[in-house]
């Protein structure tokens, strides 16, 4: 059965506690998530998106409970991403004329993911669909996360649904935000916008101002993972705000990998260098290869500036320094320094590569990269923490 949310709304979302990544291995999902879809029962009856496609079966079960499916008038498609509109098939299958409102761009992302020729009305922002007390309003947000994306807003029970905006990847049973860990629940906010939004900081800057520009009575706030807003919602907004304008903390992350301990005692050295410069900076050190990548990136997202350190490996650098300036690529950063380090023997060339990314996903380099021939001695030790002191004079200023 789904639980009530209104007179009017009722959840009929999945929780699922037991996923540990999401978009395939892409990232972590350590407390799980759940996929939202909420049934609004006015004079009309509409669902707003489904759930992923593995649990489609058990979502229309679960909906059968609620609802003859039949009594549905409308499918509201936010966002055609796999996991909201992955049990759409097997819906459609038993109400096959039902129409789906959704961008143009979602139609036809759907229609490519499932090849069907559903009952598609298109949308656009300002919109409006009355369903008797309740008139809902459109609003399109593309790469919110996708450019299908959009928010729909039930005046009467002044209701946002988000969509993935404002979303974390948290499962939990009690779905509002004032029933859980306030930390956890921050926490995986920033994750999810950190690891998912930032590449998309302006779009996502310019449509919270634009919806908070609206002044839309609201009561809840409920987007397709994780808890619904009601009594945080203008934290979580000012929070939105905040991550999309080129966010930053007093942070220096060092992020390395290590065969033989020469990289990692290179990374410590520079550790100490930084906090003699500033002993109020945070220094946070991460081991690329047994640190969980996403929150690794969750850390870049909240520095000032980055150090990537990496031994020389076959003229290259290590597995999991590579995979993870791929990532931080794709974050697409801005206004934050960096520095590339790493030990060599023979021939080097890693760090270098290490820089090379770095320039590419839009850092500035705030130093020459650090090489070390083979291991470090003490004394080079101290070379390394005059090097640390140095980025961190380069990025902090005198
Ligand atoms: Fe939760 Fe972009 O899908």
């Amino acid at each position: 059965m789904g639980k009530r949310i209104t007179d009017k709304v009722t959840w009929v979302g999945k929780i699922d506690w037991e996923l540990k990544t999401f978009h395939g291995d892409e990232l972590s999902t350590h407390k799980g998530t759940s996929y939202n879809s909420y049934l609004i029962r006015d004079e009309k009856t509409v669902l707003i998106d489904t759930v992923w496609n593995p649990y489609d079966q058990e979502f229309v079960a679960h909906l059968k409970e609620d609802i003859d499916l039949h009594a549905i008038d409308a499918i509201v498609v936010n966002h055609s991403e796999s996991d909201h509109s992955g049990a759409l098939p097997v819906l459609m299958r038993e109400i096959p004329d039902t129409p789906i409102y959704c961008t143009k761009k979602a139609e036809g992302i759907l229609r490519g993911l499932y090849h069907k020729d559903w009952n598609f009305h298109n949308v656009k922002t300002g919109d409006t669909l009355c369903i008797g007390e309740n008139t809902f309003t459109f609003v399109e947000a593309p790469m919110c996360h996708w450019p299908d994306t959009m928010v729909t807003y039930a005046d009467k029970e002044e209701i946002l649904f988000s969509n993935d905006v404002f979303g974390q990847h948290y499962a939990t049973e009690s779905l509002y935000d004032d029933t859980v860990n306030q930390k956890d629940l921050f926490d995986e906010a920033e994750k999810y916008y950190a690891n998912i939004l930032n590449i998309y900081n302006p779009m996502v800057n310019r449509k919270v101002k634009e919806i908070v520009g609206m002044n839309l009575p609201l009561k809840m706030v409920a987007p397709s993972h994780g808890v619904i807003w009601t009594n945080h919602i203008g934290e979580i907004v000012e929070k939105y705000l905040q991550w999309s304008t080129n966010y930053q903390e007093h942070q220096i992350t060092i992020i390395y990998d290590t065969m033989w301990q020469s990289t990692r005692r290179m990374a410590q050295a520079i550790a100490d260098g930084i906090r003699d410069f500033d002993p109020t900076v945070r220094v946070v050190l991460m081991n690329a290869a047994k640190d969980d990548k996403n929150d690794i990136l969750v850390e870049v997202f909240r520095s000032k500036a980055i150090m990537v350190g990496s031994p020389t490996v076959n003229m290259g650098i290590t597995y999991a320094i590579a995979g993870l300036l791929e990532m931080i690529h794709g974050m697409k950063c801005k206004n934050k320094k960096a520095a590339a380090f790493g030990s060599i023997g023979w021939g080097g060339g890693g760090e270098k590569r290490i820089q090379q990314r770095l320039e590419e996903a839009g850092f500035e380099i705030a130093a020459e990269p650090g090489k070390q021939l083979w291991a470090p001695d003490t004394e080079a030790e101290r070379k390394w923490r005059e090097y640390g002191k140095a980025f961190a004079a380069a990025v902090l200023g005198a």
